[in-house]
């Protein structure tokens, strides 16, 4: 019955994670757009993408704690696991990878369209730096998946 416990919430971490995550990138898009535009209205998404930003963190969170619940109903017996060992480096990897090149990327991108005159190639560079960012927590999103369900 824990085990179940554990995998529901889980799947809620799932969700708060993954629409967090979507919604990120959303919004993220449509802030490309204004900039490009020169439009005023893009720094009014940058607390959007904090908000976004806070349901992956809580979804982050809730993955331990879940995973956790789990582990110890298996008596932590997937520990000894190779499959396990590789998810848990990857699944670190994760916040690692967004405190280090995510959120110091979106304070540049934050300070840059403060300015009243923004350079437009600075912020092109910073955009590829975001899309390099999101194409590889994904790939890690997908590995970790792959060992989850076929083990291997
Ligand atoms: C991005 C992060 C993560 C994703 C996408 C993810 C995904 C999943 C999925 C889809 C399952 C269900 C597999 C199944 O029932 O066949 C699962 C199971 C499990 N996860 Fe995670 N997980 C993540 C992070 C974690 C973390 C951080 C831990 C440990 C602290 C963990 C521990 C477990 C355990 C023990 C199971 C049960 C495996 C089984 O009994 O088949 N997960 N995970």
């Amino acid at each position: 019955m824990l085990h179940q416990l554990g995998l529901f919430i889980h799947m809620v971490a799932i969700i708060l994670a993954g629409g967090g995550s979507i919604g990120g990138v959303l919004v993220e898009k449509q802030l490309w757009i204004k900039i490009k535009n020169h439009s005023a209205d893009a720094r009014t998404l940058l607390p959007l993408l904090k908000s976004t930003a806070s349901f992956i963190q809580i979804g982050i969170i809730v993955f331990l704690i879940s995973g956790l619940i789990m582990l110890y109903s298996v008596n932590w017996a997937y520990l000894s696991q190779p499959w396990f060992v590789i998810k848990f480096i990857l699944f670190l990897m994760l916040p690692i990878r967004g405190a280090v090149i995510g959120r110091p990327t979106l304070v540049q991108v934050g300070s840059q369209i403060n300015q009243d005159s923004y350079s437009l190639s600075v912020l092109m560079k910073l955009k590829s730096k975001m899309d390099r960012f999101h194409f590889i927590q994904y790939s890690i999103i997908a590995m970790i998946l792959i060992l989850v369900i076929f083990k291997i």
